[in-house]
């Protein structure tokens, strides 16, 4: 079953000339990306990454999760920003395929987080996965420091080369370096991938392994994604769909972006997108504030805003088909609440009430909105959505005309923090 995108809700907003009109341009893009001619060409690799990863790779990351899953009672993942959204955005939406609990550290620099994790993880066996392509990021780099320790204190040198493994760049870096020394096993980050593309890599998927996700699955619902969205046209490709109207809408004001979802498991899906679209737009002065709500508890917050607030945002609503649980509501004989009329119903099939209420109001109070509805809670739909979100980027990034694959804003801060600390 496929990922769908309805568009309805953009009628008045975006006309057909104007769909008409941005056909060549999306076809020039589209081309530019697979023949590797745009800008910042040399990190495209993730375009054709799902169908070069090989069965044998799987089997291997598959066997490997089983081996470690047997000497350890859980996983730390030590990672920020790309090297760690996806991970923990697809542990989320997958929860309950989860064998063995995983913890995240390396993503803040909170003392008390570490204290209390470390604490909470004394007496069990752990085993670390270190995700950092360049192996000098701040937060990863001095949490992996603080659970290397933690590590000797528990294993032997030798007990911890089973231990510890590190997702890093194939050949240099900091990280590298260290796993080389110390005879830790790596995965790698491909050096065509960024960080933020890089969910399907080694060095993402080997933490999903251990925790016993299905790889495969996933893999495999983003291949079929790779060739149905290698169709140039926007009517029928919805990846050029989603980055047409986005594009469009940014043109006529619409400058921010509300992705909104109604459903917990979905809301580390919003972090992910957020890093994804917000570090590959956002420079030079463009791109589209990438912002996030969840739903329906930002209702009775956010919900003011977005029916009434300055009309400079659109939204996408993020919807799963089929929930995957059946939450029964019960008849009530008093009936003082007067919710009888969904007695005997699914809680789903209020959520779902509610989605389409919510896309009516808010496309009548100014706000533009589309609905990506996954088919089911599974890796195959979560492949095929980080895929068409990968597309979808790119293709604005170049329709507006910015590298969509570096991020050299991100380095503004670095310099002054490291004058602080006195880093060279
Ligand atoms: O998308 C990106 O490239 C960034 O968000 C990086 O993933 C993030 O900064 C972490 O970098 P590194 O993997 O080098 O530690």
């Amino acid at each position: 079953m496929d990922i769908k995108l309805d568009i309805k809700n953009l009628n008045g907003f975006i006309d057909k000339s104007e769909w008409k009109a941005i056909e060549p341009d999306v076809e020039k893009v589209h081309q530019d990306l697979i023949n590797k001619t745009g800008q910042g060409n040399d990190f495209t690799g993730w375009v054709d990454l799902p169908s070069q990863i090989s069965d044998s790779l799987i089997d291997e990351l598959e066997s490997f999760g089983e081996e470690v899953r047997a000497h350890s009672d859980c996983l730390i993942n030590i990672g920020i920003g790309g090297s760690y959204l996806g991970v923990r955005a697809t542990m989320e939406f997958l929860i309950a395929d989860q064998k063995i609990p995983i913890h995240y550290a390396g993503n803040n620099l909170s003392s008390g987080y570490l204290f209390h994790l470390l604490e909470s993880l004394k007496d069990k066996h752990v085993t670390v996965v270190v995700v950092s392509k360049s192996g000098t990021t701040t937060e990863c780099a001095l949490a992996f420091r603080i659970i290397k320790k933690f590590m000797q204190e528990k294993y032997s040198p030798e007990e911890l080369k089973k231990h510890i493994i590190c997702a890093t760049d194939a050949h240099r870096g900091a990280l590298k370096k260290i796993a080389d020394q110390e005879g830790y096993k790596t995965y790698p980050i491909y050096d065509d991938v960024g960080g933020r593309f890089s969910v399907l890599c080694p060095a993402g998927l080997v933490s999903l392994a251990i925790a016993g996700i299905d790889i495969r699955q996933l893999v495999e619902g983003a291949r079929v994604a790779e060739k149905k969205f290698m169709t140039p046209s926007v009517e029928k490709n919805i990846a050029h769909q989603y980055a047409a109207a986005r594009f469009l809408l940014h043109q006529k004001g619409k400058k921010i972006e509300v992705l909104s979802t109604f459903y917990q498991r979905l809301s580390y899906i919003a972090e992910w997108w957020k890093q994804l679209f917000g570090e590959s737009e956002g420079k030079d002065g463009k791109g589209t504030f990438p912002a996030s709500l969840n739903l329906t508890a930002d209702l009775h917050s956010m919900g003011q805003m977005m029916q009434e607030g300055e009309r400079n945002v659109f939204e996408t609503f993020l919807m799963v088909e089929d929930s995957g649980h059946k939450m029964i509501i019960p008849k009530d004989d008093q009936n003082l609440d007067n919710f009888n009329c969904v007695a005997g119903k699914d809680l789903d099939f209020v959520n779902k009430q509610a989605h389409k209420a919510t896309a009516e109001a808010h496309y009548e109070g100014g706000v533009p909105n589309m609905t990506i509805m996954l088919p089911s809670c599974n890796a195959h739909a979560l492949g095929q959505l980080y895929y068409f979100f990968q597309k979808a980027v790119a293709t604005t990034g170049y329709l507006m005309g910015v590298n969509p694959f570096n991020q050299p804003g991100v380095e503004a801060y670095k310099k002054k923090m490291f004058a602080l600390l006195g880093r060279k």
